[in-house]
């Protein structure tokens, strides 16, 4: 009878602490304790996301453990949180994985002060960079040249792109943030790289979520959570080092890159109340860049291959297009994406369906919301599910059809789409969203100006995505034929 007494105590303290505010969003039922971690498939979270809508409507709410949870499941429902009512939703929730790494001291997982500090310096430190005298487009085209060279050495036959591209796209923030890139044949590098692949799988499996649920259990038992902090602890050695031979070399009239910039706001800023310049902040902001800025992109240009192998006649018309417009004497630059709109309706069109960040990272209210008749109150994470939008059947003509047509008016001119939001929006919108774009023109239009993608002889490309932090391709082979 002590042990029946036990059950029902639980379950009514359960009961009473997790009700679900008044006028909250409607949602499935939450069982005991758990909530609803096994209403959603982990697997395909963004997908079974959009199928609750279809049943709760497009803001609904759901329990994760003890923690409530407002979906933003269609374009209009994110619009209006995200842009129109802004302000409540700028903030981050507590995330316990990545506050035990970041401490609150970065930018991704941060609110107050230092985030609003820290997000504007490295804006305006990146624009400096593009714009500066070490014109980003130029690192960006010597470093396809690099990566151009691995890849032709294959001759056509068939082979993983996956780390060379990854290294070849974390060296533009290394030259961003390091002022100097790496060899693909530098070993502490590659198996840096190879660990961090690693990191951000565990990062988006099921043990995040239940770390994130159940942290104080979670940080008693084993698993592969622990992996995960000491790939990113050693992560942070690894630039801790940089910043110290950076502080050798440093010329604050001279800074070379984003941690010469840094390192002279922390003389500048010493002794300012709310001065958020330390060392220690430093690390954790460039650990940001490359967590945010390196997988993203190279993911994004890895199904770009996979897209235009399974296509030929779309890369042929963009082959057509640059042939056209920048020819084969020189590289391209950005001043030409205005006149290759059909090349820049297939980068879009790429990211929309490779949608490779779903859910984009959570928001939590920081005063009450009030959405669809519905009354959130302050402290509740909020899902803005990106891919509510990017397939949303009331924006696009073919939803999940590969259609760089979207993107295209009559005149084949090309044309903006509100609904595309693979960056999030509003005050929290992706810092890189300007590198990215760069990043990912450079990169694509290089690439087919080069080489022909083609998939092995009897081979069909796998068009579904494998799942974690951000949704990338199953791993493939490739051939790339030089022009
Ligand atoms: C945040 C997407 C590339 C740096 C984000 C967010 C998304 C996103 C969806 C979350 C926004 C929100 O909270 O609502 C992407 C995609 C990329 C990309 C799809 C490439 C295709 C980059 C690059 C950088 C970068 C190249 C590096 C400079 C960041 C940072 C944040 C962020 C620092 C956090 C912003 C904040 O919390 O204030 N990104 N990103 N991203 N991204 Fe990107």
């Amino acid at each position: 009878s002590l042990l029946l007494f036990m059950i029902v105590f639980i379950l009514s303290a359960d009961y009473i602490k997790n009700r679900r505010p008044v006028c909250f969003p409607p949602g499935p039922w939450a069982v005991p304790i758990l909530g609803n971690m096994f209403t959603v498939n982990h697997n395909r979270v963004h997908e079974s996301l959009i199928q609750l809508g279809a049943r709760y409507g497009d803001v609904y709410s759901l329990r994760m453990g003890q923690v409530w949870m407002v979906v933003l499941n269609s374009f209009e429902a994110l619009k209006e949180a995200l842009i129109t009512q802004g302000d409540s939703v700028t903030d981050r929730p507590d995330l316990p994985l990545q506050d035990d790494l970041f401490q609150r001291r970065d930018i991704i997982f941060n609110n107050g002060n230092i985030w609003k500090q820290q997000r504007r310096f490295a804006l305006s430190t990146l624009k400096y960079f593009g714009l500066g005298k070490k014109s980003l487009e130029s690192v960006i085209r010597d470093e396809f040249t690099h990566c151009a060279k691995v890849f032709s050495d294959y001759k056509g036959k068939p082979f993983n792109p996956h780390l060379t591209l990854n290294n070849a796209v974390s060296n533009v923030i290394c030259l961003l943030v390091f002022g100097h890139r790496f060899e693909y044949s530098d070993e502490r590098f590659v198996k840096l790289m190879k660990m961090f692949d690693e990191a951000l799988q565990i990062e988006g499996s099921i043990w995040a979520q239940f770390y994130n649920s159940f942290p104080s259990l979670m940080r008693r038992l084993p698993g592969p959570h622990h992996k995960f902090l000491d790939i990113f602890n050693d992560t942070k050695e690894f630039i801790a080092e940089e910043v110290e031979q950076h502080k050798q070399k440093w010329d604050p009239s001279d800074p070379r890159d984003y941690i010469d910039c840094f390192l002279n706001e922390i003389e500048m800023n010493k002794g300012q109340s709310d001065n958020t310049f330390h060392e220690e902040i430093l690390v954790l902001c460039v650990l940001d860049l490359f967590v945010a800025g390196s997988e993203t992109t190279s993911t994004t240009l890895r199904w770009a291959f996979l897209y235009m192998a399974k296509y030929p006649e779309i890369q042929e018309k963009v082959q057509a297009e640059i042939d056209r417009v920048i020819g084969q004497s020189r590289q391209p630059s950005m001043g030409d994406r205005a006149n290759m709109p059909y090349t820049d309706a297939v980068i879009h069109e790429i990211q929309r369906m490779g949608n490779i960040v779903p859910l984009s990272l959570p928001h939590i209210t920081s005063k009450e919301l009030r959405l669809g008749g519905y009354v959130i109150p302050k402290g509740i994470t909020i899902i803005p599910n990106l891919a509510s939008a990017l397939f949303d059947k009331n924006e696009w003509e073919t939803p999940f059809t590969f259609n760089p047509g979207h993107f295209l008016n009559k005149e084949g001119k090309f044309v903006k789409k509100a609904a595309f939001i693979p960056f999030s929006a509003g005050k929290r919108v992706c810092l890189g969203e300007n590198l990215a774009r760069m990043e990912l023109f450079l990169f694509f239009t290089c690439f087919m100006q080069s080489f022909t993608f083609s998939m092995p002889a009897g081979v069909e490309p796998v068009m579904d995505y494998r799942p974690g932090i951000t949704l990338a391709p199953h791993p493939y082979e490739i051939c790339m034929t030089v022009r």
